[in-house]
């Protein structure tokens, strides 16, 4: 009957969805691409245009002209968002409004057009769901969610594009670093800098990655897990690891550098702090001399992808300082909290997960 043959064929798909499911190693996810069923996109024509109407493709290769805003000028963004299963099913997204924000902050620094918040958190949405079978067990990972804003119009002279395009893919996801969550040792910069006064290092542009691979692979070499920048006018202060931001704890005050134009505003920074300021730290955000997180009790870093990472060392001018890395750290209580929160396992008060 065609009861039976319908039967038959939900069966046959959902056996295959569950052996394609069943061949990915959940207990092995780093941070590398795992490609996906669809992704997400829309296009804009221009600064005085919108972004329309989007849809879901599958996940593939896209065309782009030569002559691409993005690909001549850098004129893109990026954003990092995690979707997270819930024990007994759902699945959550963490503050996925902050996001569309600091693209829309970004996109007005680097001359484009941007989503409206819901478009993007619509986006988002669709994204985890098309691509659901992905999203890790609990406690084994995240599903990254990476949604892209670039000129994709052609423009040869220097000038903002001609049209926009905003997309969506994702990848499951485990830790960031290949240390898993071994405290990392990080070599201070004093030569490259991640961004300057006046640049775009306070959002999240594309042009502000490129530039710190060598950094990163000369810290590498030399056996570090990354790279801690000064700021580029003093070389003094404390700004950012190269992909995450960074927090000192001294007795009771927990401090980060200010935001001041070269620090990327973080999610997961902001979420600490206000996390940090529940269970009653004194929280800071200040300039930080190297000398001042040289002397701290405890430091980590915080990212969307990296979650919350302890350093066990700073290495300055050939000055190697060790950090407490055994329980009870701080660090660790405060991302306990901060991942309770993520993955539903305590009540989210502060209204910043989102289930889809
Ligand atoms: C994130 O934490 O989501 C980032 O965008 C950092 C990236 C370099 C992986």
């Amino acid at each position: 009957s065609k009861i039976g043959a319908s039967t038959f064929a939900t069966q046959a798909a959902s056996f295959l969805q569950d052996a394609c499911e069943s061949s990915i190693d959940w207990n092995n996810l780093g941070f590398g691409l795992m490609e996906t069923d669809y992704m997400y996109t829309i296009k804009c024509g221009g600064k005085d245009d919108d972004f329309k109407a989007g849809k879901l493709i599958r996940y593939g290769n896209i065309e782009l002209s030569p002559c691409a805003g993005v690909l001549n000028y850098g004129q893109g963004l990026f954003e990092g968002i995690k979707a997270y299963r819930r024990e007994g099913g759902g699945v959550f997204l963490f503050r996925p409004q902050e996001n569309a924000i600091r693209m829309q902050k970004g996109a007005q620094r680097m001359c484009m057009p941007s989503p409206s918040t819901a478009q993007f958190v619509d986006a988002v949405k669709q994204t985890a769901l098309a691509n659901k079978r992905w999203i890790p067990p609990p406690g084994k990972g995240s599903l990254y969610i990476r949604p892209l804003l670039f000129g994709s119009g052609p423009v040869l002279g220097l000038a903002p594009a001609s049209e926009y395009t905003f997309l969506v893919y994702a990848s499951p996801v485990g830790n960031y670093f290949k240390e898993g969550t071994a405290p990392l040792n990080l070599y201070v910069e004093d030569e490259f800098h991640r961004a300057t006064r006046g640049g775009a290092g306070g959002v999240k542009s594309i042009t502000n990655y490129a530039p710190v691979l060598k950094a990163i692979s000369r810290a590498r070499d030399r056996g570090f897990s990354d790279v801690l920048y000064l700021d580029s006018v003093n070389k003094r202060n404390i700004e950012e690891v190269s992909s995450c931001n960074i927090f000192m704890l001294k007795g009771n005050v927990l401090s980060t550098p200010e935001i001041n134009g070269s620090i990327l505003e973080g999610i997961t920074r902001k979420s600490i702090m206000d996390i940090a300021t529940n269970l009653v730290y004194r929280v800071e955000e200040r300039s930080i001399t190297i000398e001042d997180v040289m002397d701290a009790d405890e430091v980590f870093c915080t990212g969307t992808a990296v979650g919350v990472a302890p350093v066990g060392s700073i290495t300055y001018k050939g000055n190697r300082v060790a950090y407490k890395t055994s329980t009870p750290l701080v660090s660790k209580k405060l991302y306990s909290r901060l991942v309770d929160i993520q993955t539903g396992v305590v009540e989210d008060d502060k209204g910043w997960v989102v289930e889809i």
